[in-house]
């Protein structure tokens, strides 16, 4: 363990880098790895950042990681442990240090079952002043009592840029949460970066959201794919972001806004108050129609640079509008999700390897790992 450890710094140091990468592949950490690393860290003060991902930490490693955060030496920045075997307990020690001077600014525990009693006590670490500037919590089996008591910290003045909560335990259908979430966008805040996808969010939802929304805020990017929104959803984001709208990135990847949806978009794109600069309308059911009307609001004057239409109906007909975008310089091939080829002397739209950049790295300053973020899978 201490011989893996020196030669990962080592790497690391090599590569100009003070971030640990221990994602777990054939050897997993477990808690007395953890253990070691605590201890190594404790002796090794240039150590900023920490990749521990898809390793066996439970409650017991995180325990460890979190006496680690509150030494007065540890300069940890980042600390990266999705898909590890944390819950409630951990969840709790890692926040109780948290409520200490820790240097921590990103902390990804997607992927690990903390359950509500967890999300609770990370709620109340977010109350007490400190640091945090990414909290990610996707797939933590949060259920709804934590997701509004998150809100609800949020509300007072903090230090959090980006919250993801995709992927919560919502039984009910009810979307009361979204209330909750909209009076705290409402307020004046620093909160930058909001992802809840897999939320089951509808138009409705959608609708009491936008509320919130409308006030002044400081939302730039807004994460709601694989939800159920449509084209009455539409329209609510397009009342908002034809008015003096902040908002830059917009995700609305698999959802079901088909043509009118992507027509009411396309519409209030070309509007000069619209700041939109990245959109992601992928899995969406639309057709010919609707991508051409976005082609069309990109040809006119928006300010959109990214568009992301893969997994739509990408017919024959709307790829000559397309290969004219992207031959024009205005969608650059690498700002898109498609590529334009031709067979037989006409042109067809296949699906290229871009996606939308899930992380806006330019808020976390500074940036939790060198290089940017790849994205995420598809939830
Ligand atoms: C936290 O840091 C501040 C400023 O660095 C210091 O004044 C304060 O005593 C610290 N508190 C604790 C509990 O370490
Ligand atoms: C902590 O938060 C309170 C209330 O928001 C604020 O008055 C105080 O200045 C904060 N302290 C620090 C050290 O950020
Ligand atoms: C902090 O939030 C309160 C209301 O929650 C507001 O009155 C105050 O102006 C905010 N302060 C700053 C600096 O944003
Ligand atoms: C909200 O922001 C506006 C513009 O920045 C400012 O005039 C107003 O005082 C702020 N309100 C609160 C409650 O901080
Ligand atoms: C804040 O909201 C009010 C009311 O919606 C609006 O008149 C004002 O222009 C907004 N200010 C900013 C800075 O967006
Ligand atoms: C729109 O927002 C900008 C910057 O926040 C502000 O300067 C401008 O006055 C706002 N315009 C209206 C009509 O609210
Ligand atoms: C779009 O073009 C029109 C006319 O050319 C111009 O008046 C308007 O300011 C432009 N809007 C933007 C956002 O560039
Ligand atoms: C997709 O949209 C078409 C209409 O354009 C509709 O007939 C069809 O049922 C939709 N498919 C799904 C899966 O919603
Ligand atoms: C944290 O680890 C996960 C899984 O390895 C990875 O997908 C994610 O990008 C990492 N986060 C950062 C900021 O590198």
């Amino acid at each position: 363990m201490d011989e893996l450890l020196s030669e990962e710094l080592e790497r690391a140091k090599a590569a100009g880098s003070f971030t640990l990468k221990l994602r777990g592949k054939a050897l997993r950490l477990d808690d007395r790895g953890a253990l070691v690393l605590a201890a190594y860290l404790r002796n090794n003060g240039s150590v900023t950042g920490l990749d521990v991902s898809y390793n066996n930490i439970t409650d017991e490693g995180a325990r460890r990681v979190a006496e680690l955060l509150k030494d007065g030496n540890c300069i940890l920045k980042y600390l990266n442990l999705t898909f590890n075997c944390v819950e409630a307990a951990g969840a709790e020690a890692l926040a109780d240090h948290l409520k200490s001077n820790a240097s921590l600014q990103v902390l990804q525990l997607s992927g690990n079952k903390v359950g509500n009693s967890g999300g609770m006590h990370l709620s109340r670490m977010l109350q007490v002043n400190q640091s945090l500037r990414e909290l990610q919590l996707i797939a933590c089996d949060l259920t709804v009592e934590s997701i509004n008591a998150l809100a609800i910290v949020l509300k007072s003045n903090r230090t959090l840029l980006c919250l993801d909560v995709s992927r919560p335990l919502l039984f009910s259908q009810q979307e009361e949460w979204l209330c909750h979430f909209s009076d705290m966008l409402a307020m004046n805040r620093t909160l930058l970066e909001l992802h809840l996808g897999t939320a089951g969010v509808t138009d409705c939802g959608l609708e009491m959201l936008t509320v919130g929304l409308k006030v002044n805020r400081s939302l730039r990017y807004l994460d709601l794919r694989c939800n159920r929104v449509t084209q009455d959803g539409t329209l609510h984001l397009a009342q908002l972001m034809e008015k003096n709208c902040t908002l830059e990135v917009l995700d609305l990847s698999f959802n079901r806004i088909e043509d009118e949806g992507a027509v009411t978009l396309s519409r209030v794109l070309t509007r000069p108050k619209c700041s939109l600069t990245q959109l992601s309308v992928t899995n969406n059911n639309i057709s010919s129609e609707g991508l051409s009307s976005l082609a069309q609001s990109l040809k006119l004057n928006s300010t959109l640079t990214h568009m992301y239409i893969c997994g739509n109906k990408l017919e024959e007909a709307i790829s000559q509008a397309y290969r004219e975008l992207m031959r024009s310089g205005r969608l650059p091939p690498r700002h898109t999700d498609v590529s334009v080829f031709e067979a037989d002397g006409r042109f067809f739209l296949a699906e290229s390897s871009n996606r939308l950049r899930r992380r806006y790295s330019r808020y976390h300053t500074p940036p939790p790992a060198e290089g940017a973020a790849p994205p995420h899978d598809s939830q």
